[in-house]
């Protein structure tokens, strides 16, 4: 049900921000359709409460959501230590590892995601999986420097098998492009893998810019469930 999962999605994203975000953080915005939830609740927060925030976006996406809210933006430059980020997740598992990049933005993400003291998850109860590949089956997305696209799905279905798809887009002939300019394999991986491992071992094959594995970064995944309960 969509009304169910929009109601669980914004349940999650109030939550965070009201229990997380105090005066004068530094806050890294994260993407996709539930972090827009979070951003309406800090907005109206720092209008209400008259707080002095700082936004670090994630994506072209995020940096959109923060000038339209009215908040203050910066950049890594200015702020590389955020006191939270507030991200979304396409799959959570039972050791919070995360599937993300289900909208292409994973690269930045992390980086962000790894420069906050409190890295925060929200999420609908689909998100909510005992081993990572049961609810999410769009696979891990991986975002590669373009000419390396054909070695690196080689190299990855060699190693650790499954089928790896490049992303294509919907509304053009062609690839998906990301903010970085790069291309986005899927991988549909066979069975659990040790995730910790296998990122790592994705990320040194040439040409990988990063991967939608973030393992041990969640501090805490607040899920909207369908009774109306987090
Ligand atoms: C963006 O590329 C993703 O990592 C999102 O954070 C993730 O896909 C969650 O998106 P939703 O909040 O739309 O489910």
């Amino acid at each position: 049900c969509v009304t169910m999962a929009e109601e669980a999605k914004k349940r999650a994203g109030y939550a965070a921000v009201d229990n997380h975000i105090k005066n004068n953080h530094v806050v890294g915005v994260g993407s996709g359709s539930t972090i827009v939830y979070a951003v309406d609740r800090l907005a109206e927060r720092v209008r209400q409460e008259n707080l002095n925030i700082v936004c670090v976006p994630t994506s072209f996406q995020a940096r959109q959501l923060i000038l339209q809210h009215g908040l203050t933006l910066s950049d890594l430059d200015r702020h590389p230590e955020l006191d939270v980020a507030i991200d979304g997740a396409d799959e959570v598992d039972s050791a919070l590892t995360l599937i993300k990049g289900g909208g292409g933005c994973l690269t930045q993400e992390k980086i962000v995601a790894g420069c906050a003291k409190h890295f925060i998850v929200i999420a609908d109860y689909r998100k909510d999986s005992k081993s990572l590949g049961q609810q999410w089956k769009k696979g891990v997305p991986i975002e590669v420097i373009p000419m390396a696209y054909v070695p690196v799905t080689k190299a990855i279905m060699q190693r650790f098998g499954g089928e790896v798809e490049l992303r294509m887009a919907v509304s053009k002939a062609g690839p998906v492009v990301t903010d970085n300019s790069n291309f986005i394999l899927d991988w549909k991986f066979e069975k659990t893998h040790n995730w910790k491992e296998v990122n790592t071992a994705i990320k040194m094959i040439p040409g990988v810019v990063e991967t939608g594995l973030f393992v041990g970064m969640a501090e805490r995944v607040y899920f909207g469930m369908e009774d109306g309960s987090i």
